[in-house]
Protein backbone atom coordinates (compact mmCIF):
# COMPACT_ATOMS: atom_id res chain seq x y z
CA UNK A 1 0.00 0.00 0.00
CA UNK A 2 2.86 2.07 0.92
CA UNK A 3 4.39 1.88 -2.68
CA UNK A 4 0.45 2.96 -4.17
CA UNK A 5 0.33 5.58 -2.23
CA UNK A 6 3.88 6.78 -3.33
CA UNK A 7 3.03 6.42 -6.53
CA UNK A 8 -0.32 7.71 -6.72
CA UNK A 9 1.59 11.24 -5.77
CA UNK A 10 3.57 11.32 -9.42
CA UNK A 11 -0.06 11.70 -10.70
CA UNK A 12 -0.41 14.84 -8.43
CA UNK A 13 0.85 18.09 -9.13
CA UNK A 14 3.60 19.97 -7.00
CA UNK A 15 5.33 22.54 -9.31
CA UNK A 16 6.74 25.87 -7.44
CA UNK A 17 6.31 24.01 -4.23
CA UNK A 18 10.31 23.71 -3.83
CA UNK A 19 13.39 25.95 -4.35
CA UNK A 20 16.08 23.48 -6.26
CA UNK A 21 17.54 24.96 -8.66
CA UNK A 22 16.61 23.21 -12.34
CA UNK A 23 19.93 22.64 -14.24
CA UNK A 24 18.17 25.61 -16.46
CA UNK A 25 18.11 27.86 -13.96
CA UNK A 26 21.77 27.33 -12.98
CA UNK A 27 22.57 27.95 -16.82
CA UNK A 28 23.39 24.29 -17.69
CA UNK A 29 23.46 23.96 -22.14
CA UNK A 30 20.27 22.59 -22.82
CA UNK A 31 20.27 18.85 -23.68
CA UNK A 32 20.07 18.20 -27.57
CA UNK A 33 16.91 18.34 -29.27
CA UNK A 34 17.41 14.97 -31.09
CA UNK A 35 19.79 12.26 -30.36
CA UNK A 36 22.69 12.18 -32.45
CA UNK A 37 22.80 10.18 -35.84
CA UNK A 38 26.05 8.20 -35.56
CA UNK A 39 28.60 8.77 -38.36
CA UNK A 40 27.87 6.60 -42.08
CA UNK A 41 24.16 5.26 -41.26
CA UNK A 42 21.84 5.24 -43.62
CA UNK A 43 19.35 7.84 -44.24
CA UNK A 44 16.05 7.66 -45.96
CA UNK A 45 14.39 11.10 -46.98
CA UNK A 46 10.74 11.04 -46.79
CA UNK A 47 7.95 12.08 -49.15
CA UNK A 48 6.58 15.52 -48.75
CA UNK A 49 3.47 15.00 -46.25
CA UNK A 50 1.44 17.23 -48.39
CA UNK A 51 1.59 14.59 -51.01
CA UNK A 52 -0.81 12.05 -49.15
CA UNK A 53 -4.21 11.19 -50.73
CA UNK A 54 -6.44 10.72 -47.75
CA UNK A 55 -8.95 8.19 -46.89
CA UNK A 56 -11.43 10.56 -44.50
CA UNK A 57 -10.83 14.14 -44.11
CA UNK A 58 -13.20 14.89 -42.22
CA UNK A 59 -12.31 15.31 -38.52
CA UNK A 60 -15.50 13.95 -36.95
CA UNK A 61 -15.72 10.79 -39.38
CA UNK A 62 -11.96 10.11 -37.97
CA UNK A 63 -12.93 10.61 -34.21
CA UNK A 64 -15.88 8.38 -34.88
CA UNK A 65 -13.70 5.88 -36.69
CA UNK A 66 -11.09 5.95 -33.74
CA UNK A 67 -11.20 2.62 -32.04
CA UNK A 68 -8.53 0.27 -30.83
CA UNK A 69 -7.86 -1.82 -33.96
CA UNK A 70 -5.65 -5.55 -33.76
CA UNK A 71 -6.18 -7.38 -37.14
CA UNK A 72 -4.68 -5.71 -39.74
CA UNK A 73 -4.57 -7.17 -43.36
CA UNK A 74 -1.52 -8.76 -44.96
CA UNK A 75 -0.79 -5.74 -46.56
CA UNK A 76 2.02 -2.89 -46.64
CA UNK A 77 1.71 0.39 -46.31
CA UNK A 78 2.86 3.24 -48.10
CA UNK A 79 5.99 5.66 -47.74
CA UNK A 80 3.55 8.71 -48.09
CA UNK A 81 1.21 7.13 -45.04
CA UNK A 82 3.97 6.25 -42.88
CA UNK A 83 5.77 9.64 -43.67
CA UNK A 84 2.55 11.36 -42.51
CA UNK A 85 1.53 9.07 -39.46
CA UNK A 86 5.55 10.58 -38.24
CA UNK A 87 4.77 14.30 -38.95
CA UNK A 88 1.27 13.81 -37.04
CA UNK A 89 2.80 12.44 -34.29
CA UNK A 90 6.35 14.21 -33.74
CA UNK A 91 6.62 16.30 -36.73
CA UNK A 92 8.44 19.22 -36.80
CA UNK A 93 6.83 22.34 -38.17
CA UNK A 94 9.15 24.94 -36.36
CA UNK A 95 12.11 25.53 -34.74
CA UNK A 96 13.22 28.69 -32.88
CA UNK A 97 16.63 29.97 -34.15
CA UNK A 98 18.14 29.27 -30.71
CA UNK A 99 17.04 26.36 -30.66
CA UNK A 100 15.10 26.14 -27.35
CA UNK A 101 12.08 24.79 -28.80
CA UNK A 102 10.33 22.77 -31.54
CA UNK A 103 6.77 23.20 -32.07
CA UNK A 104 5.11 20.00 -33.47
CA UNK A 105 1.35 18.83 -34.14
CA UNK A 106 1.22 17.36 -30.55
CA UNK A 107 2.04 19.87 -27.77
CA UNK A 108 4.47 19.20 -24.75
CA UNK A 109 4.96 20.87 -21.59
CA UNK A 110 7.45 23.68 -21.73
CA UNK A 111 7.64 22.47 -25.38
CA UNK A 112 10.71 19.93 -24.57
CA UNK A 113 9.37 16.89 -27.07
CA UNK A 114 11.41 14.77 -24.87
CA UNK A 115 10.59 11.61 -27.29
CA UNK A 116 12.55 9.53 -29.94
CA UNK A 117 10.36 7.42 -32.20
CA UNK A 118 11.90 3.90 -33.26
CA UNK A 119 9.86 2.03 -35.66
CA UNK A 120 9.83 -1.79 -36.57
CA UNK A 121 9.44 -1.79 -39.91
CA UNK A 122 7.65 -4.97 -41.40
CA UNK A 123 5.68 -4.20 -44.49
CA UNK A 124 6.47 -0.31 -45.76
CA UNK A 125 6.62 -0.19 -49.85
CA UNK A 126 10.61 0.98 -50.15
CA UNK A 127 11.70 0.14 -46.93
CA UNK A 128 13.68 -3.06 -45.86
CA UNK A 129 12.25 -5.10 -42.56
CA UNK A 130 14.40 -3.55 -39.59
CA UNK A 131 14.32 -0.69 -36.94
CA UNK A 132 14.48 2.79 -37.85
CA UNK A 133 14.42 5.63 -36.24
CA UNK A 134 12.86 8.73 -37.44
CA UNK A 135 14.79 12.17 -37.44
CA UNK A 136 12.09 14.61 -36.44
CA UNK A 137 14.15 17.93 -37.56
CA UNK A 138 14.95 16.71 -41.16
CA UNK A 139 11.33 14.80 -41.36
CA UNK A 140 14.25 11.77 -42.36
CA UNK A 141 14.46 7.99 -41.02
CA UNK A 142 18.02 6.47 -40.17
CA UNK A 143 17.90 2.73 -40.42
CA UNK A 144 19.18 1.42 -36.76
CA UNK A 145 19.82 -2.06 -38.00
CA UNK A 146 18.53 -5.10 -39.68
CA UNK A 147 17.23 -7.72 -37.62
CA UNK A 148 16.66 -11.15 -38.22
CA UNK A 149 13.37 -12.84 -37.12
CA UNK A 150 11.95 -8.91 -36.28
CA UNK A 151 8.43 -10.89 -36.21
CA UNK A 152 9.24 -13.32 -33.24
CA UNK A 153 11.44 -10.72 -31.48
CA UNK A 154 8.79 -8.28 -31.54
CA UNK A 155 6.20 -10.76 -30.17
CA UNK A 156 8.59 -11.35 -27.16
CA UNK A 157 9.48 -7.87 -26.21
CA UNK A 158 5.21 -7.15 -26.07
CA UNK A 159 4.43 -10.18 -24.14
CA UNK A 160 3.07 -12.43 -26.70
CA UNK A 161 0.53 -9.82 -28.06
CA UNK A 162 0.97 -11.27 -31.90
CA UNK A 163 -0.55 -8.57 -33.54
CA UNK A 164 2.79 -6.35 -33.06
CA UNK A 165 4.49 -8.72 -35.35
CA UNK A 166 1.57 -8.81 -37.71
CA UNK A 167 1.62 -5.06 -38.41
CA UNK A 168 2.91 -2.92 -41.60
CA UNK A 169 5.01 -0.97 -38.73
CA UNK A 170 4.93 -0.92 -35.02
CA UNK A 171 5.77 2.87 -33.74
CA UNK A 172 7.58 2.77 -30.36
CA UNK A 173 8.46 6.40 -28.54
CA UNK A 174 11.38 6.49 -26.01
CA UNK A 175 11.80 9.45 -23.64
CA UNK A 176 15.07 11.25 -23.01
CA UNK A 177 13.94 12.32 -19.27
CA UNK A 178 17.19 14.70 -19.27
CA UNK A 179 15.09 17.14 -21.95
CA UNK A 180 12.34 17.50 -19.12
CA UNK A 181 14.10 16.98 -16.27
CA UNK A 182 17.09 20.04 -17.03
CA UNK A 183 13.90 22.44 -16.93
CA UNK A 184 11.39 21.18 -14.37
CA UNK A 185 13.28 18.05 -12.55
CA UNK A 186 10.91 16.13 -10.36
CA UNK A 187 7.83 17.48 -12.20
CA UNK A 188 9.41 16.42 -15.37
CA UNK A 189 8.02 12.73 -15.35
CA UNK A 190 4.59 13.22 -14.87
CA UNK A 191 4.26 15.56 -17.61
CA UNK A 192 6.38 14.20 -20.30
CA UNK A 193 4.13 10.65 -19.47
CA UNK A 194 0.96 13.24 -20.47
CA UNK A 195 2.82 14.00 -23.49
CA UNK A 196 2.62 10.64 -24.84
CA UNK A 197 -0.66 10.21 -24.75
CA UNK A 198 -1.30 13.20 -26.87
CA UNK A 199 1.18 11.73 -29.25
CA UNK A 200 -0.44 8.22 -29.63
CA UNK A 201 -4.13 10.14 -29.50
CA UNK A 202 -2.99 11.92 -33.06
CA UNK A 203 -1.69 8.55 -34.26
CA UNK A 204 -4.68 7.19 -33.68
CA UNK A 205 -6.54 9.86 -35.62
CA UNK A 206 -4.41 10.12 -38.14
CA UNK A 207 -4.18 6.14 -38.94
CA UNK A 208 -7.89 6.47 -39.46
CA UNK A 209 -7.17 9.48 -42.33
CA UNK A 210 -5.20 7.08 -44.25
CA UNK A 211 -7.31 3.84 -44.05
CA UNK A 212 -5.05 1.93 -41.29
CA UNK A 213 -5.76 1.58 -37.38
CA UNK A 214 -3.54 1.30 -34.41
CA UNK A 215 -3.82 -0.03 -31.20
CA UNK A 216 -1.89 1.97 -27.72
CA UNK A 217 0.28 -0.66 -25.89
CA UNK A 218 1.55 -0.25 -22.85
CA UNK A 219 2.08 -3.72 -21.76
CA UNK A 220 5.92 -4.56 -22.57
CA UNK A 221 9.16 -5.84 -21.52
CA UNK A 222 11.03 -3.15 -20.95
CA UNK A 223 14.69 -4.75 -21.71
CA UNK A 224 13.32 -6.40 -24.69
CA UNK A 225 11.92 -2.94 -26.36
CA UNK A 226 14.98 -1.05 -25.15
CA UNK A 227 17.83 -3.67 -26.47
CA UNK A 228 16.06 -3.87 -29.94
CA UNK A 229 16.02 -0.22 -30.62
CA UNK A 230 19.25 0.49 -28.85
CA UNK A 231 18.17 2.71 -26.13
CA UNK A 232 20.42 2.13 -22.77
CA UNK A 233 17.30 1.75 -20.47
CA UNK A 234 18.39 4.29 -17.87
CA UNK A 235 18.78 7.78 -20.29
CA UNK A 236 16.55 6.53 -23.01
CA UNK A 237 14.05 4.20 -22.35
CA UNK A 238 10.44 3.15 -24.10
CA UNK A 239 7.80 4.15 -22.59
CA UNK A 240 4.93 3.42 -24.98
CA UNK A 241 4.32 1.74 -28.47
CA UNK A 242 1.47 1.34 -30.90
CA UNK A 243 1.31 -0.73 -33.83
CA UNK A 244 -0.41 0.16 -37.30
CA UNK A 245 -1.90 -2.02 -40.39
CA UNK A 246 -4.39 -1.69 -42.76
CA UNK A 247 -7.53 -3.01 -41.59
C1 LIG B 1 -2.30 3.77 -21.96
C2 LIG B 1 -2.93 2.62 -22.71
C3 LIG B 1 -2.34 1.39 -22.68
C4 LIG B 1 -2.90 0.31 -23.41
N1 LIG B 1 -2.24 -0.88 -23.44
C5 LIG B 1 -2.76 -1.88 -24.19
C6 LIG B 1 -2.04 -3.11 -24.33
O1 LIG B 1 -0.95 -3.29 -23.79
N2 LIG B 1 -2.60 -4.08 -25.10
C7 LIG B 1 -3.80 -3.90 -25.75
O2 LIG B 1 -4.24 -4.82 -26.45
N3 LIG B 1 -4.48 -2.75 -25.64
C8 LIG B 1 -4.00 -1.73 -24.89
N4 LIG B 1 -4.65 -0.53 -24.83
C9 LIG B 1 -5.91 -0.34 -25.59
C10 LIG B 1 -7.11 -0.35 -24.66
O3 LIG B 1 -7.37 -1.67 -24.25
C11 LIG B 1 -8.31 0.25 -25.40
O4 LIG B 1 -8.09 1.62 -25.62
C12 LIG B 1 -9.61 0.10 -24.60
O5 LIG B 1 -9.97 -1.25 -24.49
C13 LIG B 1 -10.76 0.89 -25.20
O6 LIG B 1 -10.98 0.48 -26.53
P1 LIG B 1 -10.92 1.53 -27.73
O7 LIG B 1 -9.55 2.09 -27.79
O8 LIG B 1 -11.26 0.71 -28.96
O9 LIG B 1 -11.92 2.60 -27.47
C14 LIG B 1 -4.10 0.51 -24.12
C15 LIG B 1 -4.70 1.78 -24.14
C16 LIG B 1 -4.09 2.83 -23.47
C17 LIG B 1 -4.73 4.20 -23.57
Amino acid sequence: MDKIKENRRFMMSEFNQDDTQSDQEKGLPQPPLQKPVPEGALIIDLPKRQEMEFAKTDLYECLKGRRSKRKYKDEAISLKELSFLLWATQGMDKKSEDNYRTLRPVPSAGARHPFETYLWVFKVEGLKKGVYRYLALSHQLMLVKEVDNLEEKANDAVQGQVFVGKSAVTFLWSCIPYRGEWRYLNEAHKVMLLDAGHICQNLYLACEAVGSGTCAIAAYDQKLCDELNGADGIDEFTVYLAPVGKY
